[in-house]
């Protein structure tokens, strides 16, 4: 298995639950390390960048406005097999098919608040880690 970084976000539903910690120890438990993370709250500029590939579609402005309808927590996981296992601790997209105990049936509200952001690739994780990060993230600690 190889060792991965994921670009993570508890998006601002969540924030707003004050779930960051649940969140954050449920990716430690896993065996994730968190090796950057950062709050912010977006700008329409950012979040429009950030999700541009799905400009067009029909979710596109709700996605946005949800996104910087207040602050994200945003972090690096780093560990084996860390893109998968992040998604597999969220569930499913659609919170209505997320299994019992992931983060997205726990503290999910909708469709579009569904509580977290996970990359879906290695390469796409790389990009969104850039995004956010361009100063880099710390080396792992062990
Ligand atoms: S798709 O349909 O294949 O482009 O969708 P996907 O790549 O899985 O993720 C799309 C992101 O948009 C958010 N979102 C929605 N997707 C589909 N339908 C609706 N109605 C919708 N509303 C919001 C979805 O949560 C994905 O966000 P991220 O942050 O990437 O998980």
């Amino acid at each position: 298995m190889a060792i991965e970084q994921t670009l993570s976000i508890i998006k601002p539903n969540a924030v707003a639950k004050n779930a960051i910690g649940a969140i954050l120890s449920r990716f430690e438990a896993a065996g994730l390390q968190i090796v950057a993370a950062r709050m912010l709250h977006m700008s329409k500029e950012q979040a429009s960048a950030f999700y541009g590939i799905h400009q067009g579609k029909p979710f596109f402005d709700e996605l946005v406005a949800f996104m910087t309808s207040g602050p994200v927590m945003v972090q690096v996981l780093e560990g084996e097999d860390a893109v998968a296992k992040n998604r597999d601790i969220m569930g499913a997209t659609n919170p209505a098919n997320a299994a019992p105990g992931t983060i997205r049936a726990d503290f999910a509200d909708s469709f579009t608040e569904n509580a977290a952001h996970g990359s879906d690739a290695a390469d796409t994780a790389a990009v969104e880690i850039a995004f956010f990060f361009p100063e880099g993230v710390c080396p792992r600690t062990r």
